[in-house]
C-alpha cells in the first residue's frame, strides 16, 4: 500500500488563482515523467474569461505534440481571449521534431500567457516570451518559478551543465545499516519497496554501482516486471577490474565498466570477451575512477537520468563531490542488530517527501547545493508513485 505521509509543498497552496492554475499545470506536466525525456516535462492549462478551465494538456511522449497545442486542441470552447498557464516558456525554434508552439498560441487568439519559467537553453531563453509580447499577448512570468524550474531540473542538468541528473538510492534498516555483518547481503526493504525500485529504475536511462556492491550482492541491475520506455544502461565503477567474469551484471551484454590505468589490460580484454565495454579513465589524485569524467561520458551517451545504487563508499564520494542531485532512501522498520555491518551515510539534505510503502518509508531528499536545485519540491517520480499527478 502506498500512502502519502507528508509532502509539504505538493498540497494546494492558498493564494492567487494564477498560483492555483500553475500548480495544476505542474501536476499535469509530471504525468509525462518517464516518457518525454530527453525533453522536459511541460504542462498547460487554459482558463476562459469566466475563470473556468476550458482546456489542458501536457507533453506526453518524446517526439509527440507539446503541452500548448494539446491544451488548445482540447478546449471545450473557443480559447480566444483566454489565459494559458504553461510551466515552461513556449518554444519558438524549428530545429526539432515538432512545430514551434508560439505560432499556435498566437493563432489561437489567447489574450494572456502565464509562464512558470524560461527555457534554460541559452540560445532560445526568453525568445518565446518576446515573440508572444510582440504579437500583443500579455505575458506574466515567474508564477511558481522555482517549482517550475525544479520540475525541469534534469533537463537543465543536461542542457546547461552537460551531465545527467543523478539520484542516489539505498535501503537502510531502523538501526541505520545497509547490509549484514561484513557486508553480507540481506533483504532490508520489503517486497512492495523492491517492486517500486523496478518502476523507478525503468524511468532512468542508466543504473550505476561500485564494484564492492557487485562483489557483495552480484546484482543484475535490470528493471524487471515493469514497462520500460527506453534502454537501461548498466554501469560499474571498478578502478582495478576486480569484478569476477562470472558477475551476473555481465549477463546479456550492454554493461559499461569504468576503470583506471591501474587495471590490467588482460583483465579488460577478458571482460570485453564477456560482452562488457571497458573504458579506462585517468584517475587523478584519488586513484579511483573520476566521477566527473564518468558523468561526462554518460552525458555523451544521452543519459539524462542516472540512478546510482551505492554502498556507503560510493554514496559518500558522490555527496562529497557535490555530483548528486537527489536521494531516495527506503527506510525499513526492521532492526538488523548485526555488529560490523556497514552503515548508511548521513544526509543533511532536506527531505521533500515521505511515502509509506507497506510499512517501509520512501524518503526523497534534494541536494540544496546541487547546481540545478531550485526549491524543496517533491519530484514527478514521487507524484507518480502516489498516483496523484492527475492535476486539479
Ligand atoms: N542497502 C542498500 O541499498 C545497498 C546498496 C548498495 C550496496 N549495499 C551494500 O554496501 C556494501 C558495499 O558498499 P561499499 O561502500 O563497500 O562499496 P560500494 O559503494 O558498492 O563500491 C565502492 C567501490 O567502488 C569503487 N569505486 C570506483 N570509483 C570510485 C569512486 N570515484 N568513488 C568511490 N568508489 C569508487 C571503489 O573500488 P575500487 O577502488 O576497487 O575501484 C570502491 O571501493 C555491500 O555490503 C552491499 O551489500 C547496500
Amino acid at each position: 500500500m502506498l500512502r502519502h505521509r507528508q509532502i509539504p509543498r505538493m498540497s494546494k497552496l492558498p493564494g492567487s488563482l494564477d498560483v492555483q492554475f500553475m500548480r495544476r499545470a505542474i501536476a499535469l506536466a509530471m504525468r509525462g515523467r518517464g516518457a518525454v525525456e530527453p525533453n522536459p516535462m511541460v504542462g498547460c492549462v487554459i482558463v476562459g474569461s469566466d475563470g473556468q478551465v476550458i482546456g489542458q494538456g501536457f507533453h506526453q511522449v518524446f517526439g509527440g505534440p507539446h503541452a500548448e497545442p494539446q491544451a488548445i486542441a482540447s478546449c471545450t470552447q473557443s480559447p480566444r481571449g483566454a489565459t494559458a498557464y504553461v510551466t515552461l516558456e513556449p518554444c519558438c525554434h524549428t530545429d526539432k521534431k515538432t512545430p514551434p508552439c508560439v505560432p499556435a498560441v498566437i493563432a489561437a487568439g489567447l489574450a494572456r500567457v502565464v509562464v512558470g519559467c524560461n527555457d534554460p537553453n541559452p540560445p532560445v531563453a526568453g525568445r518565446g516570451v518576446r515573440l508572444l509580447r510582440e504579437a500583443g499577448i500579455r505575458v506574466d512570468e515567474g508564477v511558481l518559478g522555482p517549482q517550475c524550474r525544479q520540475l525541469i531540473a534534469p533537463f537543465t542538468a543536461r542542457i546547461v551543465h552537460r551531465r545527467p541528473y543523478v539520484t542516489l538510492k539505498w535501503a537502510r534498516s531502523a538501526d541505520g545499516k545497509v547490509a549484514g555483518a561484513a557486508g553480507r547481503r540481506v533483504q532490508i526493504s520489503n517486497e512492495a519497496s523492491r517492486r517500486l525500485v523496478h518502476e523507478l529504475r525503468a524511468r532512468c536511462d542508466a543504473i550505476l554501482v561500485g564494484v564492492n556492491t557487485v562483489l557483495a550482492d552480484d546484482p543484475l541491475l535490470t528493471a524487471r516486471g515493469v514497462a520500460r520506455m527506453r534502454p537501461l544502461l548498466r554501469v560499474v565503477l571498478d578502478s582495478r577490474l576486480r569484478m569476477p567474469l562470472t558477475a551476473r551484471v555481465l549477463e546479456g551484454g550492454g554493461v559499461l565498466v569504468f576503470c583506471t590505468s591501474a587495471a590490467s589490460p588482460d583483465r579488460a580484454e577478458a571482460l570485453r570477451q564477456r560482452g562488457a565495454e571497458v573504458i579506462g579513465l585517468s584517475a587523478g589524485d584519488g586513484a579511483r575512477v573520476p566521477l566527473d569524467a564518468v558523468l561526462a561520458e554518460l552525458h555523451r551517451r544521452n543519459v539524462m537520468h542516472l540512478l546510482v545504487e551505492p554502498g556507503p563508499t560510493l554514496a559518500a564520494a558522490f555527496v562529497a563531490a557535490n555530483l548528486a542531485d537527489r536521494a531516495w532512501v527506503f527506510r525499513s522498520p526492521r532492526v538488523l542488530g548485526e555488529a560490523g555491518a556497514p552503515s548508511a551515510i548521513a544526509l543533511d539534505w532536506p527531505a521533500v517527501a515521505a511515502v509509506d510503502v507497506a510499512g517501509d518509508t520512501l524518503v526523497e531528499y534534494l541536494n540544496p547545493a546541487s547546481a540545478v536545485y531550485c526549491c524543496a519540491e517533491a519530484s514527478a517520480d514521487i507524484a507518480k508513485v502516489l498516483g496523484c499527478a492527475a492535476g486539479g
